[in-house]
């Protein structure tokens, strides 16, 4: 069985290597991955954009998904044959972080999905929705959860709620799929005509091309009668002075990206004349994660793919998250799909 490795940082530090794994513990359960899913983040830290505390080497990437094949005499979360995915804070499992549960994190603290097999502590995996596949599974456990946590953990959002989300990429696509799903109303901003369309197909309501429309919070506004109740924030920078423009009267601007710049060079007074609720949102915790998969299947949702490749071109993978703007997730292919 073989892992892809990184010794140092760089894409071309990324080398295939045999993974030996000894028999499960007690509570362990070891998962044969079929698939992973790409996050800027996993990009950054191979990069060495991240951060410098990296353990070398390191088997990279958050979220993947794959098929329980063998389980310790004590598990009794999964059996055998089980579909599950790993979670991106593996201790985190409910309510808040106050004891650290956030100190670990998957494909940096400890070993990510770039790998054919892996051994778990059955408290660090959670059941994938059963209609999906493992390259389907592989997107929600970063990019899907943070959509969801900051959509109905944070803002509540319920039928005929406004939702206001920036992009076309991971988070946004399954975010409009999330929020068109609760009954929401939901207006996309993109750069691109040609993803406001596809944006259009997953059921957005209202498409603003941000390029062309600089005041596109002022509109936003407008659209909704008295101001969107939630924002999926991922410009940073240049987007957060327009999406206060957007929100209403305690309207809910969920900061989760900086794609646009990592400052938030803002006044205070729009936030207090607002009333505006302002949530930083780190992924979530396994009790969302699981809510946000019981939900996926009752709406029998499948995020959009942009691309697949296999696990030898994950270097290729990276450039095309990096370069290409994609319109949903890149996966990476374990097992054959
Ligand atoms: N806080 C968390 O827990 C968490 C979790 C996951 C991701 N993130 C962060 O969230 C961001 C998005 O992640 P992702 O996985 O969705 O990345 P992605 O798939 O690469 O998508 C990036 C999106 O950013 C949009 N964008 C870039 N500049 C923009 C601007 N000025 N205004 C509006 N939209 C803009 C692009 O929109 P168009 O191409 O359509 O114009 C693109 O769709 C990243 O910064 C990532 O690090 C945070």
């Amino acid at each position: 069985m073989q892992a892809l490795q990184l010794s140092n940082f760089g894409a071309s530090n990324l080398l295939l290597v045999d993974n030996v794994l000894p028999e499960p513990q007690e509570h362990e359960v070891v998962v044969r991955l079929g698939a992973a899913s790409l996050n800027p983040r996993d990009s950054q830290i191979i990069a060495g954009q991240f951060t410098n505390a990296v353990d070398f080497p390191l088997i990279p990437l958050s979220d993947g998904a794959g098929t329980v094949t063998a389980v310790g005499a004590a598990v009794t979360r999964f059996n055998v044959g089980d579909t599950v995915t790993t979670l991106f804070f593996p201790n985190w499992h409910s309510g808040e972080a106050f004891a650290g549960e956030r100190a670990v994190s998957t494909g940096l603290e400890v070993p990510g999905a770039a790998r054919e097999v892996g051994i778990f502590h059955e408290d660090t995996l959670a059941r994938s929705a059963p209609h999906l596949s493992a390259a389907e599974a592989a997107c929600y456990p970063c990019a899907g959860l943070t959509a969801w946590s900051a959509l109905f953990d944070k803002s509540c959002i319920t039928k005929g709620s406004w939702v206001l989300i920036q992009g076309t990429g991971g988070v946004a696509t399954m975010g409009i799929q999330l929020a068109k799903a609760a009954g929401a109303k939901v207006i996309v901003i993109s750069s691109s005509h040609d993803k406001l369309a596809k944006a259009q197909g997953l059921g957005a309501d209202h498409l603003i091309n941000y390029l062309e429309n600089p005041d596109w919070g002022q509109q936003a506004f407008e659209l909704s009668g008295h101001g969107v109740d939630a924002v999926l924030e991922i410009g940073g920078t240049a987007t957060l002075e327009n999406s206060l423009n957007a929100i209403r009267h305690g309207g809910h601007i969920n900061i989760i990206g900086y794609m646009a710049g990592i400052e938030m060079g803002i006044t205070v007074f729009p936030l207090i004349i607002k009333n505006a609720n302002f949530h930083g949102i780190g992924t979530g915790n396994r009790d969302s994660y699981e809510s946000l998969m019981s939900f996926v299947a009752d709406h029998r949702l499948h995020p959009p793919i942009h691309q697949r490749f296999p696990l030898n071109k994950l270097q290729q993978a990276l450039n095309t998250l990096d370069t290409d703007s994609p319109f949903g997730k890149v996966i990476i292919d374990i097992a054959a799909p």
